[in-house]
């Protein structure tokens, strides 16, 4: 049988999938990149953000129009969009399987079973923040088992360290979609990136919604983000580890930024968002910070780790922003002169409290206007970053071939064009062999854009 999946959202979600196509392949499924071929079409979808479920209502909206000449084609979802809408989602014509992020563990059997009997089926958990031990404890279990050969690209992994958000952060869906916030086990992550690191991985990156809150507490000790980072950094054949996403807050802070200074293998790259640089929308955000200790947390790292990259998450167009407000934002991008950083449009989410107790009062052209104003304020910074490039040699992973034509791509040469990034996430792009797709590599930047630096290939095996 044959599997055809589609993944949007988060990283969380794609070592989700990754996890499922291991299960599958495991009891005999195999993949195929055609829906025509499909058996079976599996989508893990995301709740961040209205657009992330219209996306994947389009998409089933496609997949409705296939099964009127081929009904026995089953289509199962996963992910956050399961958890949110679970038997509505059910009742979609196209669907036949709805499955929550809690239990996944299960997808293999559901699947099997949907092939033979037709019949549609709803496994989410009505009360995942009411999750239990045992269903932790399963879902533990599948990630080690299945944990192993989920590289989607080669020569990286994803290796979980927290599941779930306990921050309620006003505007977020995560917490209610994702259940509570749960750290694994030291000994299992370490064991997981053992593994990753005999079966050839090179860059493992640490995951969770607030990695640097990891903790974990063993008989007399208690792990933190830092602890994991340097057990890591021990492991022969792992040679850049990175973490995502960080929440602005001084716990562990300094032990983490102090690991990546005294670490060569902790790359200097945090991505660290803001959402806003005013404290009226942070406080009705529920971020409990200040853009000035923001700040401060920037100057703590730069001091501690020099040239450090740093990135950061904004939403424009909260409820209650004004110009000033978002002038503020401005003020802070500018001020923080992050490597580049993610702008999103405020979408009320069903359920969350800003959407409960605020009104969406920014109208979309305003949010519009704000996004794009703060993208360019953004460019202009991260261009010049760039433009230090120029003329500098650089360490790549290579990630593979490039998908869109870039800049250079006129003087083609026999060798095709291959994308990868450095360990402080500059995405860098050269002409070199296919075969270099996972190896680390040097290259020497000739061209620079905002967010890419163009270069050479200039020595292999670094
Ligand atoms: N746990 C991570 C990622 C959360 S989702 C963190 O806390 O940073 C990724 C980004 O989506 C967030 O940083 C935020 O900028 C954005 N986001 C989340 N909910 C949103 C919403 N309702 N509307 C618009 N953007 C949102
Ligand atoms: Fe959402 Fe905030 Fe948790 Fe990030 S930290 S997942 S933004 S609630
Ligand atoms: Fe989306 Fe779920 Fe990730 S809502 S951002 S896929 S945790």
């Amino acid at each position: 049988m044959k599997v055809h999946l589609k993944t949007y959202g988060c990283q969380m979600n794609k070592l989700d999938t990754a996890l499922v196509v291991s299960a599958l392949k495991a009891n005999g499924f195999s993949l195929t990149d055609s829906v025509k071929e499909a058996d079976v079409v599996l989508i893990n979808t995301c709740s961040v953000r209205e657009h992330a479920e219209q996306r994947a209502f389009s998409h089933l909206g496609h997949l409705k129009h296939i099964k009127k000449t081929r009904p026995d084609l089953i289509v199962a979802v996963i992910g956050c969009m399961a958890q949110r809408l679970g038997a509505d989602l059910l009742g979609h014509e196209a669907v036949d399987i709805v499955c929550g992020p809690a239990q996944i563990p299960q997808i293999t059997e559901l699947v099997t079973k949907a092939l033979k009997e037709k019949q549609k089926t709803l496994v989410v958990m009505e009360k995942i923040r009411q999750a239990s031990e045992e269903q932790s404890l399963e879902l533990e279990k599948f990630e080690s088992v299945y944990g192993v050969e989920d590289k989607q690209i080669s020569g990286q992994a994803f290796v979980r360290v927290m599941r779930g958000c306990n921050n309620f952060c006003s505007y977020c869906v995560v917490p209610y979609v994702r259940g509570p916030e749960v750290s694994r086990p030291p000994a299992t992550i370490i064991e997981q990136i053992k593994k990753l690191a005999e079966a050839g991985v090179k860059q493992v990156t640490l995951l969770g919604q607030r990695v640097n809150a990891y903790k974990y507490a063993a008989g007399e000790k208690t792990y933190c983000l830092a602890d994991l980072l340097q057990m890591a950094s021990d492991i022969d054949g792992i040679e850049w580890l990175k973490f995502v996403t960080n929440y602005p807050s001084e716990e562990f802070f300094d032990e983490i930024l102090q690991v990546m200074a005294d670490s060569p293998k902790v790359s200097n790259y945090l991505h660290i968002p803001a959402q806003s640089g005013s404290d009226k929308i942070l406080q009705a955000m529920n971020r409990r910070y200040t853009a000035e200790q923001y700040l401060e947390l920037l100057d703590r790292a730069r001091a501690i780790v020099p040239g450090i990259a740093i990135a950061g998450d904004f939403i424009v167009g909260f409820p209650g922003e004004t110009e000033e407000d978002f002038q503020a934002t401005v003020e802070l991008v500018k001020k923080a002169r992050y490597k580049n950083c993610f702008i999103f449009k405020y979408s009320p989410r069903p359920g969350t409290t800003a959407d409960k107790g605020l009104k969406d009062d920014v109208p979309i052209e305003v949010k519009k206007r704000r996004n794009t104003e703060l993208l360019a304020e953004q460019e202009k910074i991260s261009g010049r970053l760039s433009r230090e490039f120029l003329g500098k040699k650089v360490k790549v992973l290579v990630e593979g071939l490039s998908k869109k034509p870039h800049l250079n791509s006129a003087e083609s040469r026999d060798n095709p064009q291959l994308v990868g990034r450095t360990a402080t996430d500059y995405i860098v792009v050269f002409n070199g062999p296919a075969s270099l797709a996972g190896e680390l590599v040097n290259a020497k930047i000739t061209q620079t854009s905002p967010l890419t630096l163009f270069g050479e290939l200039v020595q292999l095996n670094p």
